[in-house]
Formats: C-alpha cells, sequence, structure tokens
C-alpha cells in the first residue's frame, strides 16, 4: 500500500496505474474509519483495479462552532485498516496542501441543500462540494463511492456530478450498524456509555416507522410525531429534526401515497454528538 501526502506524488502514482490500464476507485474519507468506511473500500475493489482512499478532515465544512479541531484522528490506525483491506493508495493531505489559500470559488447547490443537514448547516454543503470536486480533480476516479448514511450528501453530489458533467460514476454504499442498530459513525466516540445506551433509539425510530408504514399509515406528520415521542424516552436526546421528504429531490412528503420512494432521515443531539441516521422505504 503507498502513501502520499502531496498532490504532485498522488497525481503521479495514479497516472502510472492508469497506464497500466487500471480502472481508478476512490472513496473519501476524513478518516478515524470503522466498518462502515472499510465497506465502502470493499465495494471500490469491486469496481476497480486500483483504489484510492483519501483522509481529509475537511475545515472548510466545519462551521466556526462546529468540532473540527475536536474532530477524531488516528491515522497509524487508519492505516493498518485501510491495508487490511487491501487499498492501494491512501492520500493523507494536510490542510495548507489542499487549501494553499482560501479558495475564491463557492460552489452553491440550490434546493437540495435547504432542507435537512443542510438547513441547519449553513455552508456545510457549499465545503464538501468544494474538497470533493479538488479530490476529483487531483484523483479523476473512474468510480468513486458514498455512504447512504449521509444521505444528504449522497444525493448532492450525484446531481453536482451530473451538472458539472464530472466522468465519474457514484455508487451508493448501505448504512453499515453496530449490532444494536446504532449507525457506525466516527463521531460516535463523543457518547458516554450511557448516550451511547440511548442512542439505539433512533434506529427503533426509523424501524417504528416502517412498520408504521407497512400497516397503512399514509400521514407523515403522525408518522413523524411517534418517532419523535420514542426519541423523547431517551433522557439524553435532543432532537434537531426529523423529516420525511422525497428521495429524488427532498422535499417534503406530507401524504406518502402513490409509487414513490421516501427518505425518512433525523439528526439527534446527545450531549456534543450530533448523530444522523436515515432509511429509504418504497411506498407502493
Ligand atoms: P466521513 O464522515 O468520513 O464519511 C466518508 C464516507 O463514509 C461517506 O461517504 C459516508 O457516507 C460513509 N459512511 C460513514 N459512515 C457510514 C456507515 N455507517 N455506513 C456506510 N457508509 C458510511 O462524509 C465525509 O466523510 C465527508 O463529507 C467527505 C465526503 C469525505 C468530504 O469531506
Amino acid at each position: 500500500m503507498l502513501l502520499t501526502r502531496t498532490i504532485a506524488e498522488t497525481r503521479a502514482v495514479i497516472a502510472d496505474a492508469r497506464t497500466q490500464g487500471k480502472r481508478i476507485g476512490f472513496v473519501p474519507t476524513m478518516g478515524y474509519l470503522h466498518e462502515g468506511h472499510l465497506k465502502l473500500i470493499d465495494i471500490a475493489k469491486g469496481h476497480s483495479d486500483f483504489v484510492v482512499v483519501s483522509i481529509f478532515v475537511n475545515p472548510t465544512q466545519f462551521s466556526p462552532t462546529e468540532d473540527f479541531a475536536k474532530y477524531p484522528r488516528d491515522f497509524e490506525r487508519d492505516r493498518r485498516l485501510c491495508e487490511s483491506r487491501g487499498t492501494d493508495l491512501i492520500f493523507a493531505p494536510e490542510v495548507s496542501e489542499i487549501y494553499p489559500e482560501r479558495s475564491l470559488i463557492t460552489l452553491q447547490i440550490e434546493k437540495l441543500a435547504d432542507r435537512l443537514c443542510g438547513m441547519r448547516r449553513p455552508g456545510h454543503f457549499n465545503g464538501v462540494l468544494l474538497v470533493v470536486s479538488k479530490l476529483f480533480n487531483i484523483v479523476q476516479p473512474n468510480v468513486a463511492v458514498f455512504g447512504q448514511k449521509d444521505a444528504q450528501q449522497l444525493t448532492i453530489i450525484k446531481r453536482f456530478v451530473q451538472d458539472l458533467n464530472f466522468p465519474v460514476r457514484i455508487i451508493a454504499a448501505p448504512t453499515v450498524r453496530e449490532s444494536d442498530g446504532l449507525a457506525m459513525s466516527s463521531r460516535n466516540i463523543y457518547l458516554s456509555p450511557e448516550q451511547r445506551a440511548q442512542s439505539t433509539v433512533l434506529y427503533q425510530a426509523l424501524q417504528r416507522a416502517k412498520t408504521l408504514i407497512e400497516a397503512g399509515q399514509r400521514d407523515a406528520q403522525k408518522i413523524v410525531l411517534e418517532m419523535q415521542q420514542l426519541i423523547a424516552t431517551a433522557s439524553e436526546a435532543k432532537i434537531d429534526y426529523i423529516e420525511i421528504v422525497s428521495v429524488s429531490d427532498l422535499q417534503p412528503v406530507k401524504r406518502l401515497d402513490g409509487e414513490r420512494q421516501v427518505l425518512i432521515a433525523l439528526a439527534v443531539y446527545f450531549g456534543r454528538a450530533r448523530l444522523i441516521d436515515n432509511i429509504v422505504l418504497k411506498i407502493s
């Protein structure tokens, strides 16, 4: 496994792989890897011949009040985990390599960022798009894998690639969970043992929504209300949002009628950890 820190070295290594006829698969991450990230690597391997993992905590997607400085980092552990899954190259640049100066270009997305996390974290998705476009231009992957765990990010990236004609295929990877249902996240490390025990309520609330819909409930507000009541049984939980939106455009759905896919998404604080989770359901 190779490791690069600069854009020039990264381009050289990947150009070499490409001249050998290899297809490039890419998994962008912010490190502190867990099984969710590693599944993305497995999927990238299944669709390419040379897998690049980037590890970069991107400052432009954090607001000044968020956890950029405290975001967990453990490069040696990440390196071992990447190697164990057959990664070919880790690209782990310093902030100064990616942002030698403040970018004068801002990427803004209409509509898709107006709700859910985009509404609560202004500028967050601009930062994600800025770094992802830089990374795509450095790595020039044939395929890139993103997790369904960050459903709004995935939708935005797919649309971004389509609107700007990036020659990359975006592959969605299912959410990987702990055995009790909690979606894996680098931020789970922030949870106290008590909060960790209570956090299973998030997946239970999503499952409750699924059961209600399967039983014929079509009123989105009623479903959200039941989810709120269930989450409120966890004393440490503070709901940021629970929303039911259409998968294609992330716009709110009031009644779940007709053939369509809905995204049920939530963000809930447990202490300083802001956890997100979601499920996609097909209504028929
Ligand atoms: P990060 O939070 O490190 O996530 C990297 C990738 O792993 C994302 O595509 C995310 O959706 C996926 N992922 C995280 N937890 C997962 C889980 N439990 N199951 C499946 N996939 C999971 O998302 C980012 O970093 C950044 O915004 C980034 C795209 C790297 C840009 O900075």
